[in-house]
């Protein structure tokens, strides 16, 4: 069975997130979308809210599961016996951060590789971080994030609204 880890902050979990991993989960047997629990970087969602929008958001994926980790991913990797890492790509300005990070993680983990999915040209402008900044004044970012997204977007810039 082949076991693919798709790791992130997922902060929250965009379209263009849900559109890399519906085109690795044909790829793969198996895909793992794992949250990285950091403590040293500030989430806007917890990790459980993260994982709760994850998981409706992707349940029409039949082979994808949803993990955690802290710390070192090859430890994660190992752990779940995987044989690749998924990262989306956008742009150019995507490449050098990706680049370094599939480096060093071949560099700890020589036997994994990192698979890089092109993102679709309709999601090629959507981030995790545009789309928090948009929503938190107010924009409308329904077409760039699940229903479950944009409603928790919603819901929290109310309560820090009232
Ligand atoms: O969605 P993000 O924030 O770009 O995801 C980055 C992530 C979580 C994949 C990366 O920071 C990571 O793998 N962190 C775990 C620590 C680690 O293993 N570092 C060595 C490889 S750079």
């Amino acid at each position: 069975m082949r076991v693919a880890v798709y790791p992130g902050s997922f902060d929250p979990i965009t379209n263009g997130h849900i559109d890399v991993l519906e085109r690795s989960s044909k790829i793969f047997d198996r895909i793992i979308i794992a949250v990285v629990h950091n403590v040293t970087k500030k989430a806007m969602f917890t990790l459980d809210e993260r994982v709760d929008m994850i998981r409706q958001s992707a349940a029409h994926i039949p082979n994808m599961e949803i993990g955690c980790f802290s710390g070192l991913l090859a430890n994660y990797l190992i752990e779940k016996q995987a044989c690749a890492i998924i990262r989306g790509l956008r742009t150019v300005t995507d490449f050098e951060y990706e680049m370094h990070m599939a480096m060093m993680n071949r560099e700890i983990i020589p036997d994994i590789d990192t698979i890089f999915i092109t993102s679709d040209k309709d999601y090629l402008f959507i981030s995790s971080s545009g789309v928090k900044e948009a929503a938190m004044v107010g924009g409308n970012v329904e077409s760039m994030v699940p229903q479950a997204v944009n409603l928790a977007l919603k819901q929290k810039f109310q309560a820090v609204q009232s």
